[in-house]
């Protein structure tokens, strides 16, 4: 719970984390030899949390944390961002009313456009806006929100800028994907999950914030039976005041385990080639006329659908998975039912990836003529 109840448990989290920065080329601002620093969550939902709390208090002068909410803070993030981030403002305590889902273009990504003008709009009403969360890789279909000129708006607003990259963070390992995150150097925080796609198993989300202090802030409480010469020093890291709970797992060893097993160069191997095999899958949909892709696919998830519409949609995904072959989730874009197919799993290869297709092919015949 406390530096001084493990020394070990912290050192090597954030030794750890600091190794991450380096190895997904992330801002400086995020290493603990900075002004920021980073710690890991359970999941990405807690880092959300976490990172609006500071954005409630920096905005509110860490009065909200005194006296509670006004209901005038408002959060922003698109219209497809995580569900964590609305249960997020709840638990703040900003009110469901409070949080503003920004318009997507085309693809799915964050108008910037829009967010300014909802900005000056709440402004102009009196509110005080304090938070954007921006999705690198959003759940339904991998859209990369424009970081950089949210980022900019948000510099320009004195708001907090929390990027969420859950799953898709992952791939800036390699070099040729680092293009997700450009832009992240706007932001006052940033997570992703190595549970999701860094071949670690569940929790182990990595959540860093570009001051650590509005952080600490907002979440120490000092009671006298946590005293302690450490903590007094000012020398140490308690990582109890950059999360909820007070008591943590070991989770660092863990990532250790994977860094130290695959190596950069094996993570790499890996990302590149589950992003092969899906941009292979997406021109075998591509190139079937019984189906159409519904959303770009940058990295490792294919929205796809079957051009009969929703019902053809949904007895396919329904057949698909009761089959045990292979497992589709979906989603609705632009009021659509979509079918998700992401490559991510440690173990799968080549051919599972050509079965599956095959399969999916296979239930598409069954449905007849489009
Ligand atoms: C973009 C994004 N953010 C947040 C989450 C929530 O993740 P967690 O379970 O780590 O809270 C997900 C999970 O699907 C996600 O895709």
């Amino acid at each position: 719970m406390l530096w001084a109840t493990s020394p070990a448990c912290t050192e090597l989290e954030t030794h750890v984390l600091d190794w991450l920065v380096e190895m997904l080329d992330l801002p400086s601002k995020f290493l603990s030899t900075s002004t920021g620093g980073g710690v890991i969550q359970d999941t990405a939902s807690s880092s959300s949390l976490c990172a609006l709390l500071a954005a409630r208090e920096r905005a509110t002068n860490f009065a909200s944390n005194q006296r509670g909410c006004d209901g005038k803070l408002v959060a922003y993030t698109s219209s497809q961002a995580h569900s964590s981030i609305e249960k997020a403002v709840q638990i703040a305590g900003l009110g469901r009313a409070n949080l503003r889902l920004i318009d997507v273009d085309e693809s799915f990504a964050m108008r910037p456009e829009a967010l300014a003008l909802q900005v000056e709009t709440d402004r102009r009403a009196g509110l005080v806006p304090c938070f954007v969360c921006a999705t690198v890789g959003t759940t339904s279909s991998n859209a990369i929100d424009p970081v950089g000129k949210i980022g900019r708006i948000c510099r320009e607003q004195k708001l907090w800028l929390h990027v969420d990259a859950a799953m898709s963070g992952t791939a800036a390992l390699c070099p040729e994907l680092r293009r997700i995150h450009r832009g992240l150097e706007w932001a006052d925080s940033y997570c992703f999950n190595p549970h999701k796609w860094m071949f670690t198993n569940f929790d182990c989300d990595c959540f860093y914030v570009a001051d650590r202090s509005a952080l600490i802030q907002t979440l120490s409480v000092l009671p006298e039976y946590l005293r302690n010469q450490a903590t007094a020093s000012g020398a140490v890291i308690d990582y109890r005041d950059w999360q909820i709970p007070l008591g943590r797992r070991f989770r660092s060893l863990k990532l250790w385990f994977v860094i130290r097993h695959y190596g950069v160069e094996g993570l790499q191997y890996h990302i590149r080639r589950h992003v092969a095999l899906a941009q292979q899958f997406a021109e075998w949909v591509g190139n079937d006329e019984r189906f159409e892709l519904a959303a770009p696919a940058p990295l490792n998830l294919i929205c796809f659908r079957h051009k009969g519409g929703d019902d053809a949609n949904q007895t396919l995904l329904e057949r698909l998975n009761q089959s045990g072959d292979l497992y589709l989730t979906h989603t609705r874009l632009t009021d659509r039912l979509t079918l998700r197919f992401c490559v991510g799993q440690t173990n799968t290869e080549a051919r599972h990836v050509e079965r599956a297709w095959k399969r999916i092919q296979q239930e598409a015949e069954k449905l007849g003529p489009k």
